[in-house]
């Protein structure tokens, strides 16, 4: 669980990304499908070209729903319910996917907002997405 000063961290970074929904969230999934191309098998329905409608359409849904778990910091399990269904029951994505994920994004925030970006921001926001990748990934087991 984080802490008080970890919440109010992730909130205050939160607070910026939130008016950039769209190109962080695209930038992130561009990041992950060309460091970690394996990634890309889950997507073979997508135009995974950068700047494509399907990734910035898709990469709102994500961060979208990254702010939903930001909202409700203190049950991200409840926030994002659904979603772990879906993960884990139709998407069936492996779980180190997740890492690889929550790390493109956590690079894509320190690239647009480097001066934020301190260490403690940076351990409480992966701290964060940790949480809410074990939230999507927890129905596996
Ligand atoms: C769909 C969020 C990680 C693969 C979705 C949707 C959201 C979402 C909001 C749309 C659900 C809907 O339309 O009802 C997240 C979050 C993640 C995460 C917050 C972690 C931080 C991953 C990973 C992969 C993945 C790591 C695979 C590499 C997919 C796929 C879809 C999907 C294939 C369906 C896309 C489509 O056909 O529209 N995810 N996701 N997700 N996600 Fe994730």
């Amino acid at each position: 669980t984080l802490t008080q000063a970890e919440k109010t961290a992730v909130a205050t970074i939160w607070a910026k990304v939130a008016t950039q929904i769209e190109a962080i969230g695209a930038e992130s999934l561009e990041r992950l499908f060309s460091s970690y191309p394996q990634t890309k098998t889950y997507f073979p329905h997508f135009d995974l070209s950068q700047g494509s409608v399907q990734l910035r359409g898709h990469g709102s849904k994500v961060l979208n729903a990254i702010g939903e778990a930001v909202k409700n910091i203190d049950d991200i399990r409840g926030a994002l319910a659904k979603l772990s269904e879906l993960h884990a029951y139709i998407l069936r994505v492996d779980p180190v996917n997740f890492k690889l994920l929550s790390h493109c994004i956590l690079c894509t925030v320190a690239a647009r907002y480097p001066s934020d970006f301190t260490p403690e921001v940076h351990a409480a926001w992966d701290k964060f997405l940790s949480s809410v990748s074990s939230v999507l990934t927890e129905k596996y087991r």
